[in-house]
């Protein structure tokens, strides 16, 4: 649905002239009702990216094809008209201060042309979509931040939008509220099959709702990955770290092996998460096991755990332990050996 083709974006800086490369050649491509998230450090270039996506900034060079059409090719009428068709929220919600919650939800309609009758029902119909009907004559500074970001939200869907751009959408709130702004875009996507592009510099954003991810750095797209994928094996050093979920810094060198033990990092995904492998290993195989560092997390929908533990048996028990894990469908990386038990 979406395809970026050779995306150069440079700055020019208005007083030194200088050049600032914000996008170099990047290229992706992006499914119909996927929730697709960039991540990267800041100053990467995800801004950039975004709004390029919707031409709020001009590529210098390169492609947009939106459902098979360049966008960079548009005349104005014509972007105006499939701009429509692409929502967009922010960081710091960009609403009118003097405008009510309804009046602001109305207002693209009211741009586009819609009749009043039809805005009214729209205006209610989101709100009521957003959890906010009783909040509609109020105005947003009266609104929690979470609040205004449902307000952002209702705003983004008026004019129907098949694409739902999301910078940053919920780096100014709180944990819980983020959890919740983020359930709200999963219904979303789900409920109305609009595409979502989620731009965020938090690990913990993608985890929670996106199906794939591109990473980018300096200007560039580094790794392009299911989120799964970025969680169990991630390829570029800073995917690694942003993929990493605490057993990274695990202090290794502070396990005092006995011999013929070794210390393991296991990497369980979905169904294997929910067996009990570990104890299942103990009574088939009679091996002695310490657990040191557990962690589970959610992918989406899919359980997502890292195990660190020594495994302490005959160099016989330890080859089938190894063995049953990877029958299992585990992830096992050796960390360190103590040599054979004598
Ligand atoms: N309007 C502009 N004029 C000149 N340089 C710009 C402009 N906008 C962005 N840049 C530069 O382009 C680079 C990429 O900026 P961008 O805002 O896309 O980064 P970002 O990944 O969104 O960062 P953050 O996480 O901090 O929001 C940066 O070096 C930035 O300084
Ligand atoms: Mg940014």
């Amino acid at each position: 649905m979406i395809k970026i083709e050779n995306l150069t974006k440079i700055y020019t800086h208005p007083q030194t002239k200088e050049k600032i490369v914000a996008l170099q050649n990047v290229n992706l491509e992006i499914k119909s009702g996927e929730i697709f998230g960039i991540i990267g450090p800041s100053g990467a270039g995800k801004s950039t990216f975004i709004r390029c996506l919707n031409l709020l900034e001009k590529p210098t060079s390169g492609s947009v094809w939106i459902d098979g059409e360049d966008i960079t090719k548009l005349s104005g009428q014509q972007l105006r008209e499939k701009r429509k068709q692409i929502g967009m929220i922010f960081q710091h919600f960009n609403l009118m201060s003097s405008r009510t919650v309804w009046q602001n939800v109305a207002y693209p309609m009211e741009i586009a042309g819609v009749d009043k009758k039809t805005i009214a029902q729209r205006v209610e119909e989101l709100l009521e979509l957003v959890g906010l009907n009783d909040k509609a004559q109020v105005y947003p500074a009266q609104l929690s931040g979470g609040q205004k970001q449902r307000v952002g939200i209702a705003r983004a869907l008026a004019n129907n939008p098949k694409l739902l751009l999301c910078d940053e959408a919920t780096s100014a709130l709180d944990p819980q509220t983020t959890k919740s702004i983020l359930q709200l875009l999963l219904e979303i996507n789900r409920k109305l099959k609009i595409t979502i592009i989620l731009i965020t510099h938090e690990m913990a954003v993608i985890r929670e709702i996106c199906d794939r991810v591109a990473v980018i750095n300096e200007s560039n797209i580094v790794e392009i990955n299911s989120v799964l994928s970025v969680f169990t094996s991630p390829q570029a050093n800073i995917t690694k770290e942003f993929a990493a979920n605490g057993g990274e810094n695990f202090p290794i060198e502070t396990v005092k092996l006995k011999p013929g033990e070794r210390l393991y990092k296991l990497s369980f995904v979905g169904e294997s998460a929910e067996k009990p492998i570990i104890s299942s290993a103990i009574k088939k195989l009679g091996i002695e096991v310490n657990i040191l560092y557990a962690n589970i997390d959610r992918l989406k929908d899919i359980p997502f755990g890292t195990l660190i533990i020594t495994v302490g048996g005959s160099p016989q028990q330890i080859e089938q332990t190894e063995q049953f894990f990877t029958q299992q469908g585990l992830k096992m990386e050796v960390l360190a050996d103590a040599g054979i038990a004598r």
